[in-house]
C-alpha cells in the first residue's frame, strides 16, 4: 500500500481505515506502544503492537530503527493523542545498533553535543521543529517576492569582485598550492588559473543585482555567501545563505518599508504554517530558561514575542539619534560597556543590544551611518558626511539586515572608489549601470540564519543551518 504521511494522519483523526506508515522509532514501550516519527510532524503516531507479535520482531523495535507499519487507524483510548495505529504487520526496515546510537539517552542531549553529531541530530524533536521552520521561511521567501512581481535572480557564486569591499574572501583557485607559477616579481600569475584570474566565492550578490534591478525594475537574490572573517561567535557563519532585493526607483524610505513588510510576512507565514513546531520551541525556551537566573530571564514567550513584532512598528532612528540615546544611557553612565561611544564608531554588538532590547524593547531600523564605516556603494549624504545605510537590529539577535539606497550619481560613486581604492577599471561593468540610464535604487541583504534564529528562538547560529561551517569546523 502506498505511505501514508503521520501528519495527514494526524490532522485529519478519521479513524477506521488501512494504512502503511513508514518512519523511525522514537520510543518503544511496554512491548507494545512504538511512538513513531516520520519527520513530516513535530508529533509521533502512536502504533499499538499486537502481543502475539513474532518475539524476533518485537526484539528488534529500537529506538532509531526504521520500520513499516501495515494496520489500522483507531480511536486512541490514551491520554495525549485522538487516533492511533493497530498494527496488523511491523516490518523493520533498518536495524539501530542501540549500544552505539547517540540519542538513544534518556536524558536530552545538550545542543553542543547535538552540533557534533550533526549528521543525527535531524532527528531529535527540536532539530525537527527548526528545520520544518527553516523550511516554510525559505519557501516564503519566494511567495513574498513572487507575489510582488520580483524576477529571482540567481548571481554568480564565483566573482572576481569583493563586493563589501571587506578583503574577507575565500579564494576560489585551481593552482598547486605547493608550486603555483609566479611571475617575475615573485608573486603568483594568477593568469595561469582556471579562470585566467584571482577568483573567489561571494560575499554579497548585491552588485550583480542591481544590474538585474536596471532591467527588471524589481529582484532579488537568495543564494549562499562566504565570509572568511575570524569571528567565532553565536551569530557569525563562515557559509550563510542571504535574501538580496534591489528594486529600481526605491529610496531609502521605500527600502525600509519593503524590510519591514518582509520579515513581518516571514514571521506571520511561519505562524500559520508551523504552530505546533513553533509551540514546541516555545517550550523548550521556557524550559532553557528555567536554568538562568531569574534577571536575565526574557520577558516573553517565543510566540508572544512574534506576535508582539508583528503588532507594532518598528522604531526608526538615525545613527546620531543612537549615539546620543546611548551617550544619555545609564548603561553608559555605569561604564557597562566594552567599547567605547562616540559619534563615528562602529555600533557593537552591545550596544545594539541596548537600543533594541532595553530602550526600545522592539526592532529598530537605524539609517545614517558615518561614511567611513560603510561600503562604497551607499548613497552619499547631502551632510558629505553621512551615507542612506540602514540597518535593521532585533531583539535577541543584534544586526539582522543591513542595505542602503545605492550611489546613483557616477560622478560621486566614483569619486567614493578612488577614495576608497576600489579599482573602478575593473568594476566598468558595475559604473555601466550608471553611465546607461541610472536611477534611484535601494536594496537590503537578509541574514536567513538571523532569521531562522529569530523565529526559531535559538540562541546559536550553528543550530539553524543544517552542517555550519565556522573557522576550524567543516565536518560533514
Ligand atoms: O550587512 P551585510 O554585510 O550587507 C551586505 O552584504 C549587503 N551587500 C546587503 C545588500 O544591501 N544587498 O550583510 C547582510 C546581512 C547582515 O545584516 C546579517 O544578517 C547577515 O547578512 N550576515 C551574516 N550572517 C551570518 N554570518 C555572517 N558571517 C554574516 N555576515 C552578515
Ligand atoms: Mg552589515
Amino acid at each position: 500500500m502506498k505511505r501514508t504521511k503521520i501528519k495527514d494522519i494526524l490532522l485529519s483523526e478519521q479513524t477506521d481505515y488501512a494504512v502503511t506508515v513508514k518512519g523511525w522509532v522514537r520510543s518503544f514501550r511496554n512491548n507494545q506502544f512504538i511512538a513513531l516519527n516520520d519527520g513530516s510532524t513535530i508529533n509521533n503516531v502512536q502504533v499499538v503492537v499486537s502481543l502475539d507479535t513474532d518475539e524476533a520482531i518485537v526484539k528488534r523495535l529500537t529506538t532509531g530503527a526504521s520500520i513499516s507499519v501495515d494496520g489500522m487507524v483507531v480511536a486512541s483510548l490514551g491520554k495525549g493523542q485522538k487516533v492511533e495505529i493497530k498494527a496488523e504487520k511491523v516490518e523493520i526496515l533498518g536495524d539501530c545498533d542501540t549500544e552505539k546510537f547517540p540519542l538513544q539517552l534518556k536524558n536530552r542531549p545538550s545542543l553542543e553535543y547535538l552540533r557534533e553529531i550533526a549528521h543525527l541530530r535531524f532527528r531529535t524533536s527540536t532539530f525537527g521543529a527548526i528545520f520544518r521552520v527553516r523550511h516554510s521561511l525559505a519557501y516564503a521567501v519566494h511567495k513574498f517576492f513572487n507575489d510582488r512581481g520580483f524576477v529571482y535572480l540567481h548571481t554568480p557564486i564565483v566573482t572576481a569582485s569583493d563586493a563589501e569591499g571587506a578583503g574577507e574572501m575565500f579564494r576560489v583557485t585551481t593552482l598547486s598550492p605547493d608550486n603555483p607559477p609566479k611571475k617575475e616579481d615573485g608573486s603568483v600569475d594568477y593568469s595561469e588559473d582556471f579562470f585566467g584570474r584571482c577568483t573567489n566565492l561571494t560575499v554579497s550578490g548585491q552588485l550583480e543585482a542591481e544590474l538585474g534591478a536596471m532591467a527588471f525594475s524589481e529582484v532579488y537574490t537568495f543564494g549562499p555567501t562566504f565570509r572568511a572573517e575570524n569571528s567565532n561567535t553565536a551569530r557569525h557563519l563562515a557559509e550563510f545563505w542571504m535574501i538580496e532585493p534591489e528594486v529600481a526607483f526605491n529610496d531609502i524610505y521605500d527600502n525600509m518599508d519593503l524590510a519591514e513588510d518582509f520579515i513581518k510576512y516571514l514571521i506571520s507565514y511561519a505562524m500559520e504554517h508551523n504552530r505546533e513546531d513553533l509551540e514546541f520551541l516555545a517550550q523548550r525556551l521556557v524550559d532553557e530558561e528555567k536554568q538562568k537566573p531569574q534577571a536575565e530571564r526574557s520577558e516573553m514567550g517565543l510566540v508572544e514575542k512574534l506576535e508582539f513584532v508583528l503588532n507594532n512598528k518598528f522604531e526608526r532612528i538615525t545613527y546620531t539619534e543612537a549615539i546620543d540615546i546611548l551617550l544619555n544611557s545609564p548603561a553608559y553612565k555605569k561604564k557597562k560597556f566594552q567599547y567605547d561611544v562616540k559619534w563615528g564608531i562602529d555600533l557593537q554588538s552591545e550596544h545594539e543590544r541596548y537600543l533594541v532590547e532595553k530602550h526600545f524593547k522592539k526592532p529598530v531600523i537605524v539609517t545614517g551611518y558615518p561614511k567611513d564605516i560603510k561600503a562604497f556603494y551607499m548613497r552619499m549624504n547631502e551632510d558629505g558626511k553621512t551615507v542612506a545605510a540602514m540597518d535593521i537590529l532585533a531583539p535577541g539577535i543584534g544586526e539582522i539586515v543591513g542595505g542602503s539606497q545605492r550611489e546613483e550619481r557616477l560622478d560621486k560613486l566614483e569619486q567614493r572608489m578612488a577614495e576608497m581604492h576600489i579599482p573602478a577599471e575593473e568594476m566598468y561593468w558595475y559604473l555601466d549601470t550608471r553611465r546607461f540610464g541610472t536611477v534611484p535604487h535601494a536594496g537590503f541583504g537578509l541574514g536567513f540564519e538571523r532569521m531562522v534564529l529569530f523565529v526559531t528562538g535559538m540562541t546559536n547560529i550553528r543550530d539553524v543551518i543544517p552542517f555550519p561551517r565556522t573557522p576550524k569546523n567543516a565536518e560533514f
